[in-house]
């Protein structure tokens, strides 16, 4: 029997999120992720709160290839990368992965989670400081926590995209033994992108290193899909950049850290998780490589999905919404409180339009949000649609 005390608690904790009207409930899909999907007791929805940027977590191509890497590999390594549990597919995948985004060598790990973990606590040692910007993802800011505790670095936070601050901090610390600055290539609560030549300039003159979570825009932002450094015309120039393969590139799971080629040696002889923990299933692995080509192949994707976002963001402020501007495809509303958030985002499921609301303590308090995320996969009939079911659930909820 589980100790009954324990269960109790977290009893009580729940009811309390449910009477807070903050209790996140699971929509269970019974088709793959598209723009159209099939949901459990709802029949067909339209999803705009996908990661599936590029729609190819269902394409034939990635699906073919996982199917294929699944018979040539069989379902995983049964060990750690350096014992006996690596195959050919990681190499191809890490190649062609930092290519991709203009850097020498890259190492995949089973998501960017356990990368952004798996690199801070491996390169900061004690005497380091670490400077992250205040909107930064929670796998950054955790992976932050574990090297501080692990280290005893020391560790500082400037205040979202104030580069006046940055320099401040970094100044603070300039007898540090090394200096980081740790930021997200898009800012994913607000569809907001670094200011990465600028940051990038401020590293040189103060030499520090430049570690860029590129996850919400790998495969979506710059004309050929290749992230905020191409977006911002500084391709191969950001000393080490993370990244998700479990959002455009293919939607499945993973992540990699891209970096100098020493950078990836360092992590293969160091990095905890790739010390103590199996590598990406090889099906997983070929997808990802397929989703890489695609992108190489087929840059319309990224032109559409491009043109997709400007279309809906154009058409929800013409509804009288005020998304935060932006130029990616989130595109937030926001709405106050958590409860407000998650009201109109169930309304919106009632229309047939599944789209997340985000409320604290993934937001800060007050600015809940709805976020509504584009793709590729979109058409403007889907887009129209949703426009629609938006501009009646905003006027019921005198929020237009
Ligand atoms: C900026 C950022 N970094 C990392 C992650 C984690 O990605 P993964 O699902 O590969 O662990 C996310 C996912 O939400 C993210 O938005």
């Amino acid at each position: 029997m589980p100790n009954a005390t324990f269960t109790n608690q977290l009893e009580a904790q729940l009811a309390q999120f449910r009477a807070d009207g903050v209790y996140k409930k699971l929509n269970y899909l019974e088709s793959p992720q598209a723009a159209r999907v099939q949901m459990e007791g709802r029949g067909e929805v339209l999803i705009f709160s996908s990661n599936n940027y590029l729609g190819l977590s269902n394409d034939p191509a990635v699906v073919q290839a996982g199917v294929d890497g699944l018979h040539r590999f069989g379902a995983g390594t049964a060990s750690v990368r350096f014992i006996c549990g690596t195959v050919t597919i990681h190499r191809e995948l890490e190649e062609a992965l930092a290519r991709f985004v203009g850097c020498e060598a890259s190492m995949s790990f089973v998501s960017a989670w356990n990368a952004n973990e798996g690199l801070t606590s491996t390169i900061v040692e004690e005497g380091d400081f670490v400077v992250s910007d205040a909107l930064n993802h929670a796998s950054i800011i955790d992976s932050i926590r574990l090297a501080k505790a692990i280290t005893k670095c020391t560790t500082g936070v400037y205040r979202h995209s104030d580069l006046d601050d940055l320099v401040e901090k970094l100044k603070a610390n300039a007898g540090a033994r090394r200096r980081l600055i740790w930021t997200d290539g898009v800012f994913s609560m607000e569809g907001s992108i670094a200011k990465l030549p600028e940051i990038l300039q401020i590293a040189r003159d103060h030499d520090a290193i430049v570690i860029m979570d590129d996850s919400h825009a790998t495969g979506v932002l710059g004309r050929t899909g290749r992230g905020t450094a191409e977006h911002c015309g500084v391709l191969g120039e950001v000393d080490i950049i993370t990244s998700t393969l479990g959002k455009a590139l293919g939607g499945a799971a993973g992540g990699f850290v891209a970096g100098p080629a020493s950078l990836a040696d360092y992590l293969t002889q160091r990095s905890r998780p790739q010390l103590f923990s199996n590598a990406l299933p090889p099906t997983v692995a070929a997808s990802a490589l397929a989703a890489v080509r695609a992108v190489e192949q087929r840059p319309e994707l990224v032109t559409t999905l491009h043109a997709n976002a400007k279309y809906f963001r154009e058409q929800i402020v013409e509804a009288g919404f005020k998304p935060l501007a932006g130029e990616t495809p989130i595109i937030p509303i926001i709405v106050g409180e958590t409860s407000a958030a998650i009201r109109m985002s169930e309304m919106l499921l009632d229309e047939g339009v599944f789209v997340t609301g985000f409320g604290f303590p993934v937001v800060p308090q007050g600015q809940a949000r709805v976020r509504c995320q584009l793709s590729a996969a979109h058409t403007r009939d889907d887009i129209d649609q949703a426009v629609r079911a938006f501009r009646k659930v905003g006027s019921a909820l005198g929020i237009i």
